[in-house]
């Protein structure tokens, strides 16, 4: 490999090293930001939202009933219907809508919750055609953007992530925006409940958990995914923002939707490389959310497009295609967003003998031929990115369990797990296993013979909002 490309390539990997001191300082570092979320009357940018969810025990798994779920965090709308059993399974029906673009920015709250209003309509008819509206059906709503939440079935939103930008939704109470458009079309739909798609992912874990076989608590529902983000069951006493008059009756602690996604929008302790940077302008939130945009979906592809064209525009890469194409390259490589992170999944794995499977790859999602050399760069960078992005993701899981092992009585010999849903987590090869590395080098659970694990909570939003409206 040409020297100077070398160079610039060990450069970039040297810059995404993640040390085990580096994990453990990081992990003190978040419980910091969580516990000055909790104390603070007020969000600020520099720590963690903390969002007190209403939501004050969690399923035994014991629940029963038919609830209806609609889930918005992404570029799907899913409704669900969910029947619980009571014996820790469930039966789900479900459809998924792909949200028009047109209706994600550059659009009003309006016209994006009549969308969601028509399609919980269609859903009705086209999977409970039997049911004749006599009484209004209970509908819980996974809503995966930071809220502020004052109850369970109210809340407004803060800001939005992911690629959604319709300013005149801020400061609107998400639940009255969909039950109006539920209610203009005459649905006999009552929304029961808000929750974020990891209080969902919490709280179906903990359904479908039967602890007399896992013998282990579900301490986190995470996600990573698109974005990311987790939430915990929190002892009351230790969230001083709630005040007495919020605390519904005989409640003893609350599950808090961490936000977990804008821990160090400061960057106090996080990596910041110029790729890092160079995103984060890209956005719609510059300055917020940096923890997600070194981790999550949204960002891993576009991690490794930004720095292809650094290595490209310092004349490492590509510049004999740039030549024969008359100066141009392709436009997926050159223009932002184009590159999703199933790609670098494939890359990441590839054995094949000069990377073959690499060169279809590129050839077939970015119009991008390449040498050998060529790819070799690209997928040492993809396995940078990505080794980075699992290994931060354990700094929250870590920390969590530092500060719930004390809920447990002293005799009590469960494990822990991760409840955790996404389609980084679930799909990208070595995810998990990275993760529950990392979280090994930071030792939450240091003197204790106790195990951690980490367990896909399929349909997690879906079910989880189910359970929600169960509450109602
Ligand atoms: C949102 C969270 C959500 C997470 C995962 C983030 O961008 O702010 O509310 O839980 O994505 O979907």
């Amino acid at each position: 490999m040409n020297s100077k490309l070398q160079e610039a390539v060990d450069d970039i990997v040297e810059k995404f090293k993640i040390d085990k001191q580096f994990l453990i300082d990081a992990t003190v570092e978040f419980n910091l930001s969580m516990e000055a979320g909790l104390s603070a009357d007020k969000p600020a940018r520099e720590y963690m939202p903390m969002i007190p969810t209403y939501v004050t025990s969690i399923p035994t798994g014991k629940e029963t009933g038919l609830y209806l779920a609609a889930d918005l965090g992404g570029t799907n709308f899913r409704v669900c219907s969910v029947l619980l059993n009571g014996d820790h399974t469930f039966g789900i029906k479900q459809s998924k809508y792909k949200i028009p673009l047109d209706l994600m920015a550059n659009s009003t709250a309006d016209a994006l919750f009549s969308y969601l209003g028509k399609k919980v309509d269609a859903f009705l008819q086209e999977h409970h055609a039997e049911y004749d509206g006599e009484e209004h059906l209970k509908l819980g709503f996974t809503f995966s953007f930071p809220v502020n939440q004052t109850a369970l079935n109210r809340g407004t939103l803060l800001r939005w992530t992911k690629g959604f930008d319709l300013p005149d939704c801020v400061d609107k109470d998400v639940v009255e925006l969909l039950q109006r458009n539920i209610d203009l079309l005459g649905t006999k739909v009552k929304v029961v409940a808000l929750a974020n798609d990891t209080v969902g992912t919490l709280l179906s874990r903990a359904y479908s958990n039967n602890i007399a076989k896992t013998k282990a608590h579900t301490t986190v529902g995470a996600i990573f995914g698109t974005g990311t983000n987790g939430a915990y069951f929190e002892s009351l006493d230790k969230i001083p923002k709630l005040k007495a008059s919020e605390i519904p009756e005989g409640a003893t602690g609350m599950v808090v939707n961490m936000e977990w996604g804008s821990f160090d929008n400061t960057l106090k302790i996080l990596p910041s490389t110029k790729y890092d940077q160079i995103i984060d302008a890209e956005t719609a939130n510059p300055g917020y959310h940096l923890f997600e945009k070194r981790i999550s979906g949204m960002f891993l592809g576009e991690l490794l497009r930004v720095m292809l064209m650094d290595l490209f525009e310092r004349k490492y890469l590509f510049q004999d295609l740039y030549a024969s194409r008359g100066g141009s390259l392709p436009h997926r490589l050159a223009e932002p967003w184009q590159l999703s992170s199933e790609v670098l999944s494939y890359l990441e794995i590839d054995d094949s003998t000069d990377l073959k499977m690499s060169e279809l790859v590129l050839e077939n999602h970015l119009r991008l031929p390449t040498n050998k050399e060529e790819r070799l760069v690209i997928q040492k960078l993809t396995r940078t990115i990505s080794h980075r992005a699992a290994y931060l993701s354990a700094i929250p899981l870590a920390a969590v369990i530092s500060r719930v092992k004390g809920q447990y009585p002293e005799d009590d010999d469960g494990d822990f797990e991760f409840g955790c849903d996404g389609s980084v987590v679930e799909f990208y090869p070595g995810f998990q296993k990275k993760i529950l590395e990392a979280v090994l080098l930071i030792n939450p659970l240091e003197g204790s013979s106790k195990k951690i694990s980490l367990r896909i909570a399929k349909d997690g939003s879906g079910v989880g909002a189910a359970l929600c409206a169960s509450l109602a």
